[in-house]
């Protein structure tokens, strides 16, 4: 790894919406792509400017930062008024945002709060479609451009506490397919990164996330990837190098998704099992 980057994204402007403090797979992007020559504003709910320590992040990479909820139609057309104004066009958009409302609050798949499951499909997958229509319909997005929401398995298949996030990644994963055709007549790509579980605040909001992450890490041949190589990964899928690739759910787990089952479980299983019989 080159510590002063590639250049893969000189001259290119985006807009990276998600980042939160240091552990944020969104402040891994920013400062990976600042590393290759990328510049860009930061975004995140107006919530999130007591909560996180975004002002570091900007301060760090050289940008600025406009807050806007993602849910909210006037706030993302003031922000691509304002990025417009101040940048010309938009290369890239980084969608890593997420929450669920159930999911935080410990209620029950089955039991679900209708009003909160709405909200936790409108955050974490309904914003993805908000941001591209108002990024089009204000003008700002160039032809040519990419644009990169972040999933889990859980999208594909079941883990039990990832609950109603399961479903709203599998609405975020369709959103990138239905906008994917549609963006293609511009030039315009969209994909979603598939990444490991990850220690961040939102992670660590699910209940058993611990055992998620570990559970992954015994069987993916290379261990759980990090934030910093979902960073790495999210540059090339911002750059040039990938232009005929969209509308992809794109794994970045160590392999995670092919496996059934590895000698590191089957042994862990097995004295647990000796464990029990004892
Ligand atoms: N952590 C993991 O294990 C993991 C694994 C796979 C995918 N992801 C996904 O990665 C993305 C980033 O999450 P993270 O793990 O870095 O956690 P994080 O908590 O650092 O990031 C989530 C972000 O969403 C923002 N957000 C919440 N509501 C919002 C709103 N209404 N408007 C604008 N922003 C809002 C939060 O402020 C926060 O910055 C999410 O889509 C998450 O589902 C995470």
């Amino acid at each position: 790894m080159n510590d002063s980057g590639y250049g893969l994204l000189d001259g290119k402007t985006g807009i990276i919406f998600g980042a939160l403090n240091e552990d944020s797979i969104a402040w891994s992007i920013a400062e990976a792509v600042h590393r290759e020559g990328g510049q860009f504003v930061l975004s995140n709910a107006p919530v999130a400017r007591r909560l996180g320590n975004l002002d570091t992040l900007a301060e760090r990479t050289d940008s600025s930062i406009i807050w806007a909820d993602a849910t909210s139609d006037d706030d993302l057309h003031d922000l691509y008024e304002q990025v417009a104004e101040e940048h010309g066009s938009v290369d890239f958009v980084v969608h890593s945002i997420g929450m669920g409302v159930n999911v935080r609050k410990d209620v029950p798949y089955q039991d679900l709060n209708y009003n909160w499951y709405q909200k936790t499909l409108d955050i974490s997958a309904v914003s993805l479609h908000r941001i591209v229509h108002h990024g089009l319909e204000s003008g700002a997005l160039a032809d040519g451009g990419s644009i990169l929401a972040l999933s889990y398995i859980g999208a594909q298949r079941i883990f039990s506490k990832y609950s109603e996030m399961g479903d709203a990644k599998a609405l975020l994963e369709s959103i990138v397919r239905s906008f994917g055709y549609r963006l293609g007549q511009r030039d315009i790509r969209i994909n979603a990164i598939s990444q490991s579980p990850t220690r961040t605040t939102a992670g660590s909001g699910i209940e058993g996330f611990d055992a998620m992450y570990e559970f992954a890490e015994k069987v993916a041949p290379l261990g759980n990837a990090s934030a910093e190589s979902c960073a790495d990964y999210a540059v090339t899928l911002l750059s040039d190098l990938t232009r005929m690739v969209t509308m992809q759910t794109l794994y970045h787990d160590g392999g995670f998704s092919t496996m059934g089952i590895s000698d590191a479980l089957v042994e862990d299983l097995a004295d647990a099992f000796k464990e029990d019989g004892e």
